[in-house]
């Protein structure tokens, strides 16, 4: 059994706003600690002395956490406490590590719990999601793969048998996708209609198609929204083109991961050898090239180092290096 803890505000004391605020903190700790209501045991509240209007867990029963047993006691009127605050402790059972939540204004109270966005951006086989696992999982913070949600669009149009990828032929599929990022035992599984995908997507045919089909406006703006959602809800690295320069902007750190094509070329065809893939290492090159030519010349948000993304040119450098070198500039900047 573990214990988590959250604290949210509120502005007025009214039922409505506490609704909101209790119903918003109790949803983002089940999914920032993927939990489901069974699993959790009891919910106990405290909320400060300026909150009359509706109590806590009340206003829970009401956003539908009915399953856990649920407490609220008001907390003593003392001076200089931060104002219509509701704080939260959830006793649930879990394997999965702790995450506990503070919103809105409560997030100050825990500065050491701030949400922070890593970006490593840069063209295919720099080596920016070896390092970015590692370094989601150095930081115990989750790892969004935002590459794997192309390669996902691409194979849903090889399966529906797009005749040419363009925006009047990928649009309904964008319109009725149904794409969903689940993370298990901290690995990223990209499930698609249902199925897990995860290993289809990393096919050759189906990076070259990633490549083509990233290139739409309606393809990126579906997956950008979904990358910002996730983003927003708990502290991430992400992997891809354009997180530093365009999905999110403000990312507290942000790296730009490159490498010469050859080294790259190497890369891919090492990995794809290991995975029992028949490939050849100068038609990878070759592929490899043309899609840093697609990535980096589309209109829509392009292959681009951010002005204020650190550059890390990997092609002499071991995965340790580059990890330790991030690190150091993490740390300088914290
Ligand atoms: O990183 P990857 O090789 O899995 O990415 C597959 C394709 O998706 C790549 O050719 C470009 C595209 N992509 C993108 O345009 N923007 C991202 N943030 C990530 C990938």
């Amino acid at each position: 059994m573990k214990a988590i803890r959250g604290a949210t505000t509120v502005e007025q004391d009214t039922p409505q706003e506490i609704r909101s605020a209790v119903g918003e903190l109790l949803t983002q700790i089940c999914r920032q600690n993927r939990l489901s209501e069974e699993e959790i045991l009891c919910i106990l509240f405290s909320n400060t002395a300026d909150i009359r209007s509706l109590y806590p867990a009340k206003a829970a029963r009401e956003a539908g956490f009915t399953h856990p047993a649920l407490y609220s006691s008001a907390e003593p009127d003392i001076e200089g406490a931060l104002p219509h605050c509701l704080r939260v402790l959830i006793f649930a059972e879990t394997q999965e590590p702790v995450r506990h939540v503070y919103l809105r204004g409560a997030a100050n109270l825990r500065k050491d719990l701030k949400k922070y966005s890593v970006a490593l951006d840069g063209p295919a086989g720099s080596g920016k999601s070896t390092v970015a696992k590692l370094l989601a999982a150095a930081h115990n913070i989750l790892y969004l793969d935002t590459g794997a949600m192309y390669r996902a669009c691409a194979l849903k149009a090889m399966k529906e048998r797009v005749s040419k990828i363009e925006e009047k032929t990928v649009l309904p599929l964008m319109q009725s996708l149904d794409l969903r990022i689940e993370y298990r035992d901290g690995k990223q599984h990209t499930i698609l209609d249902g199925e897990d995908v995860s290993e289809t997507i990393r096919r050759p045919e189906v990076s070259m198609a990633a490549s083509e089909i990233s290139a739409l406006k309606c393809v990126r703006e579906k997956m950008v929204e979904m990358q910002r959602r996730i983003a927003s809800e708990q502290s991430c690295v992400l992997d891809g083109r354009d997180i530093g320069s365009f999905v999110l902007p403000q990312a507290e750190f942000k790296f730009y991961i490159t490498a010469r094509s050859d080294v790259r070329a190497r890369r891919r065809y090492d990995e794809l050898k290991a995975k029992g893939f028949d490939v050849d290492l100068a038609q990878l090159q070759r592929e490899i090239e043309q899609r840093d030519e697609n990535d980096s010349k589309r209109t829509f948000a392009p292959l681009r180092r951010a002005e204020d993304a650190v550059l890390v040119d990997t092609s002499e450098m071991t995965i340790d290096e580059v990890l330790s070198y991030i690190e150091k500039k993490i740390q300088e900047k914290v």
